[in-house]
């Protein structure tokens, strides 16, 4: 294991300890947060639970068979949507699995101001007049008045008192404790499981709902109840640098000629940036992997626009692929036992993972603000990054009726649609929200000002090898991912790894409504480091071309997987997930439908040595998401550790 040594910072530890709960169930403790590797894997399927809950116990409580969760109330042990506890007290500390939380600066006290002790109201929408309309940053930057605005309706939440919910701090907080082990699922049945809003399906409609408060309680400040946050239009080559207003330091202009300090109002600016790439030129790299590449802004800006066609179309291609892996109550977000646990959506794992890490600065212990789920709701442009994020699930549907693609529809699960999240609302009123009451934007109250969407023709393309790659790969060694000593796979920090996949021959009908992926299920690596690798698909590379240097913008770079260093309860810092790529497109370019294998190459970038590969695949996927025909060829049949 990589030595772990940090440089000692300021640390600016939250003295607001007065939310911690201290009950029976503590938090984990942090003793031994070295103990883990990846390579160790522990397969003890309740090792990162307290013993206190027994899968038996846990079976108990879900059948309302005993214990103070009763199920009473759980239409069915079967699917029960993942819901926020009502009170705000039911919250523990952000226990950080940060090897020395002393480093977490922003401190690990997550949990939300005892404003109220009401139990939590349904929400509902305000009349609206009028929408309000977000708008590009870059463009908004310009606008004097718009800037000066919201800097101080920024500002005004920063000198919020700590016990205000709408403080500065506590709305950063928010994003903390949803993903950094705040919250239990104990309303649905399961105290000792936490919640996850990351990597799953709850990724979108969570961020959705966040965004619209913080919104609702800037305008509430400013009495302005058309305010609209901006938003940061990275899909658009004129959009791909860290908004200016968000940056520069200098005397505004406003419209009336008045002239403004900003120096006293540097609210949207944050200092833990890496200052490389907060320059107004310098362009955000969509493949980012904690490196610098060294290529022309116009080459990144391709290549940026290559992997938006693919993360929104090629492997976006069903509701499950886009929004990510479905996720419902019983389901342990930290467990590594589960054959595809969850399954972040592809713009979740793609540009939003590449862009927190790459505003976030390097040199931190953490990567703050941007580059750690527990610290990156300081930074004022992280709501600007969430809301083009956002944006995209809209564009996403559009594209899917403009193109006639059927399978960009919202989840129809009742687990889906009735998870649901507490915020205190701009009025300070807790107020539960559910994911089937944000999938229209319009019906919230806001819309998004159109922009460019280049990258909609920017489908990258292949062309047929002169070789058969499938033959040569053969005769050169490279194993079928059934050998029995292919699967698990493990990766080293910078070696790429070759490996055979079979695959059914498609006939020209099925293409038409089918879709085919690559499949990586039982991911396992360290979640406290970044781990980035691409995945390349019948292309062995050339000596001028090695494989590790093929760019994102080529038809064989399918994709890759990354994850954003997140914590989550300090005992246990493995994780286990899935990730899949589209290939359709690929196969037709390189008229490769007729051949029976791929030739898969992973290629790590950072953070991977000992990272696990539990099972690779190639799935045919209907556009409603159902899956056809799987040769499934994952090796372990990972234990369920769902206890019913
Ligand atoms: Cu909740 Cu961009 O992460």
């Amino acid at each position: 294991m990589a030595s772990l040594s940090f440089s000692t910072l300021p640390t600016s530890t939250t003295t607001n300890t007065t939310n911690k709960r201290l009950l029976t169930q503590s938090s984990p403790s942090h003793s031994n947060p070295f103990k883990v590797s990846c390579k160790a894997a522990d397969d003890n399927e309740n090792s990162d639970l307290p013993p206190k809950y027994s899968s038996f116990e846990r079976r108990n409580l879900l059948l309302g068979l005993g214990g103070l969760y009763g199920a009473a109330n759980i239409p069915s042990a079967f699917g029960v949507p993942i819901e926020a506890p009502d009170s705000a007290a039911s919250c523990f500390e952000a226990f950080s699995s940060v090897r020395n939380p002393k480093e977490a600066l922003r401190g690990l006290a997550c949990c939300p101001p005892i404003y109220s002790k009401a139990a939590p109201v349904p929400y509902v929408f305000p009349t609206v007049d009028k929408l309000r309309e977000r708008k590009p940053a870059h463009l908004l930057s310009k606008d004097a008045d718009y800037v000066e605005q919201f800097r101080a309706g920024i500002q005004i939440l920063k000198e919020l008192p700590d016990d205000d919910p709408h403080s500065w701090k506590n709305q950063a907080k928010i994003h903390c404790a949803y993903c950094n082990g705040g919250y239990r699922q104990e309303k649905s049945g399961f105290p000792d499981l936490e919640i996850q809003v990351h990597n799953s399906w709850l990724f979108l409609p969570f961020h959705r709902w966040y965004l619209y408060f913080l919104e609702k309680i800037i305008g509430k400040h400013l009495k302005d109840d058309t305010f609209a946050l901006p938003y940061w239009n990275w899909d658009n080559p004129e959009g791909m640098s860290i908004p200016l207003m968000y940056e520069v330091n200098d005397p505004i202009k406003l419209s009336g000629g008045e002239i403004v300090d900003k120096t006293k109002i540097r609210s949207l600016y944050d200092p833990f940036r890496d200052q490389f790439h907060a320059k107004p030129k310098a362009i955000l790299d969509f493949n980012y992997g904690g490196q610098d590449v060294e290529i022309t802004p116009e080459e990144q800006m391709n290549i940026n626009l290559a992997l938006m066609y693919r993360q929104m179309v090629s492997s976006g291609y069903n509701t499950r692929l886009f929004m990510g892996g479905e996720v419902k109550a019983g389901v342990n977000p930290i467990s590594q036992n589960v054959k595809d646990l969850s399954l972040g959506g592809s713009l979740e794992n793609g540009v939003h993972t590449a862009a927190h890490r790459w505003v976030g600065n390097r040199r931190m212990p953490n990567g703050e603000d941007m580059g750690n789920f527990y610290s990156a709701g300081f930074d004022p442009v992280f709501y600007a990054h969430h809301a083009n994020v956002d944006r995209m699930w809209n564009v996403w549907k559009a594209l899917g009726k403009k193109l006639g693609k059927p399978g960009h529809v919202d989840p129809t699960k009742p687990d889906w649609e009735n998870a649901s999240y507490v915020f205190y609302d701009e009025n300070r009123v807790r107020v539960r929200v559910y994911n089937k009451d944000c999938v229209d934007t319009q019906t919230m109250g806001y819309t998004y000002q159109p922009s460019k969407t280049p990258w909609v023709s920017r489908r990258p393309t292949a062309s047929p090898s002169k070789v058969n790659i499938i033959e040569r790969a053969m005769n050169n060694g490279v194993k079928k991912v059934e050998d029995p000593d292919v699967l698990p796979l493990t990766l080293t920090e910078k070696t790429p790894v070759s490996v055979l996949v079979s695959r059914s021959k498609t006939s020209p009908e099925d293409k038409k409504k089918e879709n085919e992926m690559v499949c990586f299920s039982g991911i396992k690596y360290d979640c406290e480091k970044f781990v980035r690798f691409n995945v390349i698909v019948n292309d062995p590379g050339e000596k001028q071309k090695p494989v590790d240097k093929i760019n994102a913008a080529a038809g064989q770079f399918v994709g890759s997987f990354a994850q954003l260093p997140h914590n989550h309860g300090g005992v246990d810092m493995k994780m286990s997930t899935s990730v899949e790529f589209g290939i359709t497109e690929l196969l037709e370019d390189t008229e490769a439908e007729q051949t029976d294998s791929i030739l898969v190459t992973i290629v790590p970038v950072i953070g991977c040595e000992g990272v696990i590969i539990t099972g690779i695949n190639v799935k045919v996927v209907k556009a409603e998401g159902e899956t056809e025909s799987e040769t499934d060829i994952t090796k372990t049949d990972l234990a369920d550790d769902i206890e019913f």
